[in-house]
């Protein structure tokens, strides 16, 4: 079995952009520059939020930071990203989610403009994603691919199910993973909470990925010998243990799936960490294109 390091090629990729910021800026072109926009004071998003800075700042991209207290306007919220949509000087910019329930989340992400939409949630990248088109891809399926590729996962023909039927994980990595190409080229099954016989499907898996937010769910009987998986969740479980009064459990029973697996990632630092990563992916993208690059 051999775990899937997400923290490790995490900084691997952090430390390839550094690089190209570098060389970006000895050449006179302007540092990537992306703007989060968060509303409210969720604990999660608050540290989402603030690692996605802290990111920026270690490769050398410029970051915005705009807080809007909870009871801002949907009005006032859109008139702020009009004003990101035309702002030269902004490569790409991402409205933290959730947001309260006054605020209509899909009339947001719709008046982002596609070409800045680094989040890779407005309709025209989801489309141009479905279409083997270039766009930006949303961050967790990215990150899913590229730990593929780093690690060489042979992926063509392959028997791929996918636990849980998202819009932002479940649905945009079915779709890269039967796409042409590598990563992709595989067969794939969606099972979501109306599937039946979910555990015998799961056993014909070459890959499983796990995206359904229950934890411990993929249990040892579910898995072939020899099987990759994918462990995309993240759900806070309360732990008296540590300091923040929670940890983050994935989808998997890790302890008795881990010994079955030719490849698995742990939770946390498994996929987690590529989120990140996918978002200065997008971001270096962005700014290419911003300063025709590309
Ligand atoms: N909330 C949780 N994950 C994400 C993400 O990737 N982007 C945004 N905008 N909000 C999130």
């Amino acid at each position: 079995m051999q775990l899937i390091d997400g923290k490790l090629v995490s900084q691997q990729i952090r430390s390839e952009l550094k690089a190209e910021v570098e060389r970006m800026v000895e050449q006179g072109m302007r540092r990537p520059h992306l703007a989060v926009v968060i509303v409210g004071h969720d604990g999660g998003s608050e540290t989402y939020v603030a690692a996605k800075v802290k990111a920026c700042e270690e490769v050398g991209y410029r970051s915005t930071r705009i807080a809007f207290e909870a009871d801002v306007t949907e009005e006032q919220l859109l008139q702020k990203i009009d004003e990101l949509n035309r702002q030269a000087d902004l490569d790409g910019f991402i409205v933290q989610l959730p947001l309260p329930s006054h605020i209509d989340e899909q009339k947001i992400t719709l008046a982002i403009a596609p070409e800045k939409d680094v989040d890779g949630f407005h309709p025209v990248n989801v489309g141009r994603m479905n279409l083997g088109l270039p766009c930006f891809l949303s961050a967790t399926p990215a990150g899913i691919i590229e730990l593929l590729r780093r690690y060489q996962i042979p992926t063509q023909g392959k028997h791929c199910v996918i636990i849980g039927r998202s819009n932002i994980v479940g649905r945009p990595v079915a779709t890269l993973m039967a796409q042409k190409g590598y990563p992709g080229d595989a067969t794939v099954t969606i099972c979501h909470s109306r599937t039946q016989n979910l555990k015998q499907i799961c056993q014909t898996a070459d890959i499983i990925i796990a995206a359904l937010g229950r934890p411990g769910f993929v249990t040892s009987d579910m898995v072939k010998p020899g099987a990759v998986v994918i462990d995309v969740g993240t759900t806070r479980v309360p732990d008296a243990t540590r300091k923040s009064g929670f940890r983050l459990a994935g989808d998997v029973d890790f302890e008795h799936v881990a010994p079955l697996c030719s490849y698995i990632t742990p939770v946390p630092g498994g996929v987690g960490p590529m989120t990140i990563a996918s978002l200065l992916l997008n971001t270096m993208q962005a700014a290419k294109q911003t300063q025709n690059l590309l």
